[in-house]
């Protein structure tokens, strides 16, 4: 019996010796998208500091070249993870790789889409182990699979033959939806916890929220983030909306306490994003922070910070793990960033807000159908960090010209604040669908308890025009009817010319690329940031078609083909930014910002401009800012690297007062969070950067101090 006892408590403490070393050996690696499980982003490695930053070099350049010839080039959003020296990253064409993180050499390659086109974004991998075994988790499309971290070998076991289909279990017809996860999930003992990608539009999926075994691939658990009949929160849609709504889903990744067992997901948005005429209610768990049992998905807490969201307002970021001080007393709570500039403080056990959140009035719709809610929760505490109102006050100051043209457009539309619903005749939003803040979330250090947190400030505007009502009035062709079709509904992302931008792609010469069946599939569904059009009616659909493929110049459109039906409306203005003339944000500098919150005194430490126009800069003026996408992390030696702005550098700040120590011009833009990490006695750093029209896969590069400088 003694002896029994005695072997069982060696055992433990043996066991808990091993994990000891494990872990500590992991935090000077980064095992998890954002780091830890926490979301922190940060890192202990302290060999880079702040009196020698400025000697860091590019060390090598991981170039996946896996972008056949003349592929267009996609965002390139991975925070690659790395264990004991081993990087694991997706590629922009969602390829994944084992790479050396001493030389940047290949290790293995995965193509998920056997040879075919695929792509996707996609924002890393998954890594587990229980000790003996491990496994790269990833999704591609709408399918996880699991691969040996070794070997990159899918593992036939799992799943069906290597992979699970996502677009299962979710209660709707699979073929009729697609569902593709762009971050990673979250492992709680031997289960991945997923999110996923759905439409924005009216035929979009259910988000809800699963957990898979990582050893079998079975569903262990599902929580629907649109309940169902009996569940809490069905009241909040009319009754039949679980079966024809979709969205509220977690795109933007989670993080768990893994001590406690619960894991928090933010929620996006309830579809369709912009008109919600057929979701009367507060929706939720739409743009909710839910907090869950991570072992059974059972609900423990929730918040919805926005009710009826008609603004595409998801939570676009992980939560941080954070401790705050209440009244004297420390307290574990849970952070949350919005689009719209907050920052949320939970207690991370009850989900009682950690300051006071009022409800207050919001300006009301005025197209017919929508009911808004007619308040909305507004933190008291702390301030928002970016701008959440365009007035005649803060409009652009760059040149007279710049201000003169936004004034004038500025005058013709909505312009009532935070929450003021589209309208027909253009409402200006600020902050805008791309925040705020991003999915790239914040960095917390430990030591400090500070938060970073990148925003951007820049407005958009929304027009909504009512669906499935075509041709009233003059005689068309089926190309010029494609052409207006395609100005109104296409032309704010893939532009006038059809040229694309550096979110979507160029549709010049589509015929030589893609199928006339295969376009409408697309412009049906929508991909990735792209809606779907399912509103569309047969000769809106022949029209689109005609004008991209450079047809139907002499057959006319019939007049007053299709009666109004008031099928919907859908935003046509959806994403388009408010710029000046030459192509910059309406509203004055800074246009993006890097701020510093202190969870412990409740005040920010430093706000500094992030990102720089020289041309745009006032003499010795701050810098201009500048849009940004992708997340801060935050080090033991004292520096925040950040690169997401659209200016194409990497920087480094002194976390304490935020002044710019060393920045570098990369290959293109970092839109992706850095990792670091220690290997061998050398501190590296990572980003993933997007490609160009000439290196369409883009790359990894790695940074270090050259060696005579560390030692
Ligand atoms: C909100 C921005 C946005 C709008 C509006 C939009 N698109 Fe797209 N579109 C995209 C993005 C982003 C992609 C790339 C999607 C991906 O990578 O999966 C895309 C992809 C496509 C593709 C596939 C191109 C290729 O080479 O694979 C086609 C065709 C297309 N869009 C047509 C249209 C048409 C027609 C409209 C208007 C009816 C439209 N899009 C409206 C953003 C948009």
């Amino acid at each position: 019996m003694f002896i029994k006892n005695f072997y069982a408590i060696c055992l433990v403490i043996l066991g808990s010796f091993f994990i000891a070393c494990a872990s500590q050996k992991l935090s000077h690696y980064w095992p998890i998208y954002k780091s830890d499980a926490t979301s922190s982003s940060y890192s202990a490695a302290d060999q880079i500091n702040k009196t020698n930053v400025q000697h860091l070099q590019m060390i090598w350049k991981f170039d996946p070249e896996d972008a056949p010839a003349g592929v267009r080039y996609g965002k390139y959003e991975c925070n690659p993870i790395v264990v004991n020296g081993r990087i694991y990253a997706t590629s922009a064409r969602r390829r994944v790789y084992a790479i050396d993180g001493v030389t940047g050499a290949k290790i293995w390659g995965f193509d998920p889409f056997d040879g075919a086109r695929g792509g996707g974004m996609c924002r890393g991998v998954t890594y587990w182990t229980d000790g003996i075994e491990e496994r790269i988790l990833f999704t591609a499309d709408n399918y996880l699979f699991a691969l040996n971290a070794t070997t990159g070998q899918s593992i036939g076991s799992f799943g069906q033959n290597g992979k699970v289909d996502l677009n299962q279990n979710l209660g709707v017809d699979p073929d009729s939806i697609w569902v593709k996860p762009t971050t990673p999930g979250i492992i709680y003992r031997d289960k991945i916890i997923l999110g996923s990608e759905v439409s924005e539009s009216y035929d979009a999926a259910p988000g809800h929220l699963r957990a898979y075994n990582v050893k079998t691939g079975a569903m262990e658990w599902i929580f629907h983030t649109i309940p169902q009949p009996g569940e809490y929160g069905y009241e909040s849609w009319p009754p039949e909306a679980y079966k024809y709504t979709g969205g509220a889903n977690n795109w933007a990744g989670m993080c768990l306490d893994t001590a406690r067992g619960i894991v928090y997901a933010p929620l996006g948005s309830p579809t369709y994003d912009f008109y919600g005429a057929n979701r009367k209610g507060e929706n939720l768990f739409g743009n909710s922070l839910v907090a869950l049992d991570a072992a059974s998905g059972k609900l423990l807490w929730h918040f919805q910070t926005v009710h009826h969201d008609l603004w595409d307002y998801d939570l676009p970021a992980p939560p941080n793990l954070v401790t705050v001080e209440k009244d004297g007393k420390m307290i574990d709570a849970v952070s949350i960033t919005t689009k719209t500039g907050f920052i949320f403080l939970f207690d991370r056990v009850t989900g009682e807000p950690i300051y006071p959140i009022e409800e207050r009035p919001v300006p009301a719709a005025t197209i017919d159908g929508e009911e808004t809610w007619p308040t909305q929760p507004i933190p008291t505490h702390p301030a928002p960090f970016s701008r959440q109102r365009l007035t005649e006050d803060n409009l652009t100051d760059v040149s007279a010209e710049a201000h003169d043209t936004v004034l004038k457009r500025f005058r013709e539309m909505r312009s009532d604040g935070l929450f003021t619903p589209a309208d027909i005749r253009g409402t200006i939003m600020l902050p805008g669908t791309r925040g705020g803040a991003e999915w790239g979330g914040s960095a917390y250090d430990p030591a400090t308890s500070i938060l970073y947190v990148n925003g951007n400030e820049s407005p958009e505007i929304l027009t909504l025009h009512q669906a499935g009502v075509e041709n009233k009035g003059r005689s068309f062709t089926f190309n010029q009817y494609g052409q207006r079709y395609y100005s109104a509904f296409c032309s704010s992302c893939h532009g006038k010319d059809l040229a694309g931008d550096i979110s979507s792609p160029s549709l010049q010469n589509l015929g030589s690329r893609l199928a006339k069946s295969e376009t409408l599939e697309k412009i049906r569904k929508g991909s990735g940031r792209m809606p779907g059009f399912t509103l569309m009616t047969e000769n809106e659909e022949k029209a689109i078609i005609a004008f991209l493929y450079d047809e139907g110049k002499d057959e006319m459109v019939p007049r007053n083909s299709n009666p109004k039906t008031n099928k919907g409306y859908q935003n046509v203005t959806a994403y388009s930014y408010f710029l000046d003339p030459d192509g910059f944000p309406a509203i004055s500098q800074p246009w993006g910002t890097l701020n510093a919150y202190n969870c412990v005194t409740g005040a920010y430490e430093w706000q500094v401009p992030l990102g720089n126009y020289p041309e745009k800069q006032k003499d010795g003026g701050p810098s201009t800012g500048a849009e940004n996408w992708g997340g801060p992390i935050v080090t033991a030696g004292g520096l925040v690297f950040i690169a997401a702005t659209k200016d194409e550098k990497f920087r480094a700040f002194d976390k304490t007062n935020g002044n710019l120590l060393w920045e570098t011009s990369l290959p293109g833009g970092g839109y992706a969070t850095p990792t670091t990490y220690m290997h061998k006695g050398r501190q590296y750093v990572i980003i993933a950067v997007t490609g160009t029209n000439e290196n369409p896969t883009g790359n990894i590069v790695a940074f270090a101090l050259p060696k005579k400088i560390k030692s």
